[in-house]
C-alpha cells in the first residue's frame, strides 16, 4: 500500500483580542510551550510530516519560538480562516496528499485526535473530512449541519446562523482533514459575504460538495481535548488540564507525586522511575531528574540536570547541574552554570554562582560562591563570601583539594587557594595560599588576665554613685 504524505497546516495569524495582550495569542504558553507548538507537536505525533505555520499579528515572535521544525507563511491582513489557510498555498506547491488544518489556539489537543481523524479521512475517501463534537454550551463556535446520510452539508458560524441552527451541540472545532489538491482548488472561491465580512475555512465544505466530493465527519470522543483558548482564564484552565496530564504521565511512568494539586512539571521535562517529588514543587524548561532522588517540599528547578539519589529542599536551581547523591537546601540557590558533582552537599543560605564544586565538597551554611572552582572534599566554612566583582569586572576563585576554609573567610578574587591549605576562620584573604600552607590575616589575640573582674568592679561602684540616695521629701 502507498503511504499517503500528510502535512499540516496551523492557523496563528491572529492577534486574539481577548487575551488584552500585544503578544499574539498562540505564542502564550501552557506548561512552558507556546500553544502552537503544542499543536504542531500533536500534528506529528499523529502523522503529520511536516508543518506550515501561518504568523501574522507580530509573526516574528511565533517564529522565534517555534525554530526549525517549522516551515512559515505569512499572513499580513487576517482577513479570515480561509484567506490564512490560503497563504500557506506557496509553502506546499506542488504537494500532493492530505492536509490537515487546525487552529493554533487548541492546546489540548492529541496526536491521537489527529491520527483518527487522518485514518477516517483515508477510509471514506472523502474529499473533506470535519472533525466535530459535542459541546454542554456551543455558544460561538461554527454549528456543523449534516445531510441525510450524516455527512457533512455545510459548517455555520454561531453568528449567521438562525435560531434552528444554533439550538444544534454538535460543533467544528476548526480541524479538518482535506485532499491538497482539492483544497488549493476550491480556497479562492471562497466569498466573504457574512456577518464578518471574512474568508471563512469552513465554506469550503460546500464548495468540495459542489465538485461532487464527500465530506466525512469525524466526531471526537473528548471535548477536553479540543477546548480552544480565547481569553486569560480559559489559558488557566488549559494549562491546568494539561499539568494534570504530564503529571498523571509521569505517575504512571513510577514518578511519585505526592500532591498534584502543588506539583507544576513542565512538558519537556524528564524523570527517572523511583524519584519522589514532594508537595509545592515546580520543575521547568528541560530538566531531567535521576532516579531515586526527592525533590521538595518548596523546590523550584529550571533547565537543570539532577543526578540520581539527590535530595533538593526548599531551594531554587537555575540552569544547575548535580551529580548523584547532591544534597541542597533547605533555602539554596544555585544560579547558571552551577555544577556539584557526586556527594556535594550545599545547605541553608549558600549561594551558587558559576561555582564549580568537585566531588565531595561541602557548603554547608551561609556562604556566596560566586566564579568559583573548589576541588575535590574541600570544606567551606559558615558565613564565607568569594568575592567576585570589584565593581567592574567579575573575578575567579579557585581553591585546591582536601583544603579548608574556617568560617566567616572572605577570599577576594582573583585568588587561589592550594590543595590541603588552610585558612583560619575571619581571615581576610587578598593574597594566593599555597599547598599545605595555612593563610591567616586576623590580629593577635591579646589575653588581659582578671581584666574582666576589674571592668566589673569598676562599673558596679559607678552606677552606685548615681543610685538615688533614697531620701524621703
Ligand atoms: C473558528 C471557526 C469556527 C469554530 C471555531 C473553533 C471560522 C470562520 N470559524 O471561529 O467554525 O467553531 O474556530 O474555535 O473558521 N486566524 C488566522 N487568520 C485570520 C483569522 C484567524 O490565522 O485571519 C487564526 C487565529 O489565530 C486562530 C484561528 O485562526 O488561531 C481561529 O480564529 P478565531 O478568530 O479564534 O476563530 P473563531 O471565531 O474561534
Ligand atoms: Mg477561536
Amino acid at each position: 500500500m502507498s503511504h499517503v504524505q500528510t502535512a499540516g497546516i496551523i492557523l496563528a495569524a491572529g492577534k486574539g483580542t481577548r487575551m488584552k495582550s500585544d503578544l499574539p495569542k498562540c505564542a502564550f504558553e501552557v506548561c512552558g510551550i507556546p500553544m502552537a507548538e503544542l499543536v504542531g507537536r500533536a500534528m506529528r505525533e499523529g502523522g503529520v510530516e511536516r508543518v506550515v505555520v501561518v504568523i501574522g499579528h507580530r509573526g516574528e515572535v511565533l517564529r522565534g519560538l517555534l525554530g526549525h521544525d517549522y516551515e512559515f507563511a505569512e499572513q499580513t491582513e487576517q482577513l479570515g480562516t480561509g484567506h490564512a489557510t490560503m497563504m500557506a498555498a506557496p509553502a506546499l506547491e506542488g504537494f500532493e496528499g492530505n492536509v490537515v488544518i487546525s487552529a493554533g489556539d487548541t492546546p489540548l489537543v492529541t496526536g491521537d485526535v489527529f491520527r483518527r481523524l487522518i485514518a477516517r479521512h483515508e477510509e471514506t475517501h472523502a474529499g473533506v473530512t470535519v472533525l466535530a463534537v459535542h459541546v454542554p454550551d456551543p455558544h460561538g463556535y461554527g454549528r456543523i449541519i449534516l445531510d441525510d446520510q450524516g455527512d457533512v452539508a455545510r459548517v455555520v458560524e454561531h453568528r449567521d446562523a438562525t435560531e434552528e441552527e444554533r439550538a444544534v451541540d454538535l460543533i467544528s472545532t476548526l480541524h479538518y482533514c482535506v485532499d491538497a489538491k482539492l483544497l488549493f482548488e476550491v480556497l479562492p472561491e471562497l466569498r466573504n459575504e457574512n456577518d464578518q465580512n471574512e474568508y471563512y475555512l469552513p465554506d469550503i465544505v460546500p464548495a468540495i460538495l459542489a465538485r461532487g466530493r464527500r465530506a466525512a465527519l469525524f466526531i471526537a470522543p473528548q471535548w477536553s481535548e479540543l477546548q480552544g483558548v480565547n481569553d486569560r482564564w480559559q489559558l488557566a484552565q488549559t494549562a491546568k488540564e494539561l499539568r494534570m496530564r504530564i503529571l498523571k504521565r509521569h505517575a504512571m511512568a513510577g514518578v511519585t507525586i505526592v500532591d498534584p494539586d502543588s506539583t507544576y512539571i513542565g512538558a519537556d521535562v524528564q524523570i527517572d522511575p523511583d524519584v519522589v517529588i514532594q508537595p509545592m514543587s515546580m520543575i521547568v524548561g528541560r530538566t531531567r531528574i535521576g532516579q531515586g532522588s526527592e525533590i521538595g517540599p518548596g523546590v523550584r528547578i529550571d533547565n537543570s540536570l539532577i543526578g540520581r539519589d539527590c535530595r533538593i529542599l526548599m531551594s531554587q536551581l537555575e540552569r544547575a547541574e548535580l551529580g548523584d547523591d547532591v544534597r541542597v537546601g533547605p533555602f539554596a540557590n544555585l544560579r547558571p552554570a552551577t555544577v556539584c558533582q557526586k556527594g556535594v552537599r550545599v545547605g541553608n543560605f549558600v549561594e551558587l554562582k558559576n561555582a564549580q564544586l568537585a566531588p565531595g565538597v561541602k557548603a554547608s551554611h551561609l556562604s556566596y560562591l560566586g566564579d568559583a572552582t573548589v576541588g575535590a572534599d574541600t570544606n567551606i566554612g559558615a558565613g564565607t563570601i568569594f568575592c567576585n566583582y570589584d565593581g567592574f569586572a567579575k573575578h575567579r576563585t579557585t581553591i585546591g583539594n582536601n583544603a579548608f576554609v574556617g568560617s566567616n573567610t572572605t577570599l577576594v578574587a582573583p585568588i587561589r587557594v592550594g590543595d590541603g591549605a588552610v585558612i583560619a576562620a575571619g581571615s581576610v584573604v587578598t593574597k594566593n595560599v599555597p599547598d599545605d600552607a595555612l593563610g591567616i590575616t586576623r590580629a593577635t589575640q591579646e589575653n588581659k588576665e582578671e581584666w574582666a573582674q576589674r571592668w566589673r568592679a569598676r562599673k558596679r561602684g559607678q552606677a552606685m554613685e548615681h543610685e538615688p540616695t533614697g531620701r524621703t521629701e
